[in-house]
């Protein structure tokens, strides 16, 4: 087979059972409902052989920052110019913006090829989350804590994230802590199958982040957790110690000129997970 067989067209629901297939063989933890969501949040492109899919790649748009949340191709195909032939098409789908992704070993050398730059290490932990008291000083967010949830993640990610936020608010759990009566913190635990992915987790601080994760894990004990920590967010060393240890290390990646400011004291934790780019 020769990439001149595959054809390309656009991620619609009826391809996501064969995808799952695909993200099942390279290990990743995806369900239907997770796959349909990131569509729901934007698009994607796939190739198919013979009617059979051999690559996907899904990409959601925060403002105007475009993010590479999945891609995938059939461990058979690889080495053919599948995964360049869809990353290509998402970066012209993307047009001009900021593009990021969170790159593993195997996309690396691919993203290095189309131009994109490393930013810095991500680290993921997972394990169980052990019996643990809720610290004082963090709460569970009202409906009338969006808004300010928004402007404090777009102060510390630079992206506009509402389309994501609001999407946490309806399926996750989402805890805050306040300074003045004002929303200075907060951090969303949601389920992707038999995980619980920990994040965002937006604070001024180490301390305030913890205390809010505390909370998260406080209403989950037991469950199988993922989370994905910046480069020093001074959390890792706890987690360890609680069972929730590193397992692996990625790579963000951007591409393109920056339009992301962010405002300190604001700062990114934890990640969204790793389908929602960075930080
Ligand atoms: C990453 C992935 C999608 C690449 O798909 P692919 O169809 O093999 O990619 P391409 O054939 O288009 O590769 C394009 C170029 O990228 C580079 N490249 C791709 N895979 C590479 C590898 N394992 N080592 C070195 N270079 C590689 C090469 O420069 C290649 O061009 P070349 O074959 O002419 O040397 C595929 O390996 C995959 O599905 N891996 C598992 C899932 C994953 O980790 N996805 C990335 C998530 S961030």
């Amino acid at each position: 087979m020769r990439i001149i067989d595959t054809k390309f067209a656009e991620f619609r629901a009826e391809h996501v059972d064969e995808t799952l297939e695909l993200t099942a063989q390279a290990g990743w933890t995806n369900f239907m409902d997770n796959l349909l969501m990131l569509l729901d949040l934007g698009c994607g492109y796939v190739a198919t052989m013979n009617n059979h899919l051999v690559g996907s790649i899904c990409m959601t748009f925060f403002g105007e920052v475009a993010t590479i949340g999945l891609l995938v191709v059939d461990e058979k195909m690889r080495r053919q110019g599948i995964g360049g032939q869809l990353m290509r098409l998402a970066l012209e789908k993307a047009g001009e913006p900021e593009c990021r992704l969170i790159a593993t070993s195997d996309g690396k050398p691919l993203y290095l090829k189309l131009g994109f730059d490393r930013l810095e290490a991500v680290h993921t932990h997972r394990g169980v989350i052990p019996c643990m008291e809720a610290q004082h000083g963090a709460e569970w967010a009202t409906r009338d804590d969006l808004e300010q949830i928004s402007d404090i993640d777009r102060r510390a990610t630079g992206l506009d994230r509402r389309t994501l936020i609001s999407t946490l608010w309806n399926k996750g759990l989402v805890a805050v802590i306040r300074h003045a009566g004002k929303v200075v913190g907060y951090a969303a635990i949601l389920r992707y199958g038999s995980v619980e992915v920990a994040g965002p987790v937006i604070a001024c601080d180490t301390y305030q982040a913890r205390r809010l994760l505390c909370l998260l894990f406080s209403q989950r004990l037991g469950a199988l957790t993922r989370v994905v920590l910046r480069q020093q967010s001074g959390l890792a060393e706890w987690l360890n110690s609680i069972g929730i240890a590193e397992v692996s290390t990625a790579t963000a990646m951007c591409r393109g000129e920056a339009h992301a400011d962010t405002e300190p004291p604001f700062r990114t934790y934890v990640l969204a997970s790793s389908q929602f780019g960075f930080p």
